[in-house]
């Protein structure tokens, strides 16, 4: 009869997957056992400790609903998501060529919501939204530089006050959303709010681990944006607020240097589409470099 115990358990559970013909779930599973018995062993971990946790992931799906997926926000939150997004870019930018002159990603979030209302270049996205209006504006283009006609950019945001459309009503309503088509040019732009700093959602498990670390819960303003172009990488990335208060404290460690744009203060006026503004409104420009999807880089 086979005896487990501490000094013998880590190489039997590893046996055990000898059998699995998935070679890339085997190579997973197997670092993962490797390094989840090494923790154990790393900080002692007791019996109750371990329930704890249980517990706490337990909860974590409990807490879970169709519109929030409160896992993400724990992926987000232990960096896990954005590291991911990092290695991806990485691995992408070693097969194709050129491929770190293509604008940088980041995490997607919980809060996307697909089938945004498809918009004219020029509609304002965020009409009905409390928050200082701003202009995005600039191109869409392939890391050459050369115009994606037709690109597709599907954006997305808080209020000025830091609240998305699916925090705020019941059921909620598509607000601060919109899709639309870069010009022959590649340009695209819209109009929307100045997104403020926000606290992500500290009602369940994340906002337990968050207070109990003694960590912060908020994000600097910023839009997300996801941009699709035939033959080319699809993007999900954001444009950070360069004057956002928590762009050095990001709960979720999304912010990167390239993504931070300066939002223009205008006086009221006629804007750069032609819009007569009555209120003081702010530009923020921002171009887009997408990826080729196939080209490899030569051997
Ligand atoms: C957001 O950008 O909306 C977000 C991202 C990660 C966690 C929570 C919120
Ligand atoms: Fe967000």
């Amino acid at each position: 009869m086979t005896q487990y115990d501490e000094s013998t358990v880590t190489q039997a559970v590893l046996d055990s997957l000898s059998r699995c013909t998935d070679p890339r779930l085997r190579t997973v599973m197997t670092s993962l056992i490797t390094h989840l018995h090494a923790f154990v062993r790393e900080v002692d971990l007791t019996q109750d400790e371990w329930a704890a946790a249980m517990q706490f992931l337990m909860d974590t799906g409990k807490s879970s609903t169709a519109q929030r997926n409160e896992f993400i926000l724990l992926s987000d939150t232990l960096g896990v998501s954005m590291l991911t997004v990092s290695l991806a870019q990485a691995r992408k930018s070693a097969a194709l060529k050129g491929a770190t002159e293509a604008t940088e990603a980041t995490v997607e979030g919980p809060f996307y919501w697909p089938g945004a209302p498809d918009v004219e270049l020029g509609a304002n996205v965020g009409a009905l939204l409390p928050g200082e209006p701003a202009l995005y504006c600039g191109r869409v283009t392939d890391i050459e530089g050369r115009p994606l006609a037709g690109a597709v950019l599907d954006v997305w945001s808080g209020d000025g006050e830091g609240r998305y459309d699916v925090q705020v009503s019941d059921p909620p309503q598509m607000r601060g959303r919109g899709r639309m088509r870069a010009d022959d040019e590649g340009r695209y732009y819209f109009w929307s709010i100045k997104p403020s700093a926000y606290p992500i959602p500290d009602d369940a498990t994340t906002g337990v681990m968050l207070r109990r670390l003694g960590r912060k819960n908020w994000r600097p303003g910023h839009l997300h944006v996801m941009v699709n172009a035939d033959g080319h990488v699809p993007l999900t990335t954001h444009l950070f607020v360069s004057d956002s208060e928590h762009l050095d404290s990001d709960a979720v460690f999304a912010v990167r240097d390239s993504l931070v744009v300066d939002f223009e203060r205008h006086p009221p006026g006629k804007a750069l589409d032609g819009r007569v503004m009555s209120t003081p409104y702010h530009v923020a420009h921002f171009d887009f470099r997408l990826a080729p999807a196939r080209e490899t880089v030569a051997a």
